[in-house]
């Protein structure tokens, strides 16, 4: 593995099991750009928007991705807003290759509306809003992604595999030099 592999999409599809799965199945290190950015900064993301606000966010997850071109290939688990600037894209795109997980609104509302740890959705947890996101955030994705895997009915294990194949087979563990 030369590179890193860097899993997108929205909150609930599921980038973090998915990531530590792949991660053992390719023998390579996993990095969760939340879980970072909580051990870094003491706090839960949570508390991070109440006291700082959303855009103070997003600036420590731009630190992180900028900061992630030099460590070793690994692979990542973008929090679900990290393709939301364009500047995040040109660095994963840079040292990695970029794979979006998708599942339906419904899917997605079933995996979180049982927390109250993404701010995003707070006050907002119902199938709707969460379609209504998904629909504006589509585009950031899919113009993002270099492939997409879709998550409904499907087990970790399975996900990554179907990752793994897709990555082996079109050769993008090859080198990051360009
Ligand atoms: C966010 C997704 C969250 C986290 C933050 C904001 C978003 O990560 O980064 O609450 O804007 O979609 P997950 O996608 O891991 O839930």
């Amino acid at each position: 593995m030369k590179k890193h592999i860097f899993l997108i999409g929205f909150m609930g599809v599921g980038k973090t099991t998915v990531s530590q799965k792949l991660s053992e199945l390719m023998s390579a290190d996993e990095i969760d750009t939340d879980a970072v950015i909580v051990r870094e900064s003491g706090m839960p993301i949570s508390e991070m928007f109440e006291k700082y606000g959303e855009e103070y966010f997003r600036g420590r997850e731009t630190d992180l991705l900028r900061r992630l071109r030099t460590y070793s290939p690994a692979v990542i688990s973008c929090g679900g807003g990290c393709v939301l600037r364009e500047e995040n894209v040109t660095v994963m795109r840079e040292c990695g290759t970029i794979v979006l997980l998708t599942a339906e609104p419904r899917t997605v509302y079933f995996r979180v509306s049982g927390g109250d740890s993404r701010p995003i959705l707070n006050g907002h947890m119902n199938v709707d809003y969460i379609a209504g996101l998904m629909e504006q955030r589509r585009p950031a994705y899919e113009g993002a992604c270099d492939f997409s895997v879709r998550t409904d009915g499907k087990r970790p294990g399975q996900i990554a595999r179907e990752i793994l194949a897709r990555v082996t087979d079109s050769g993008s563990l090859g080198t990051v030099e360009k």
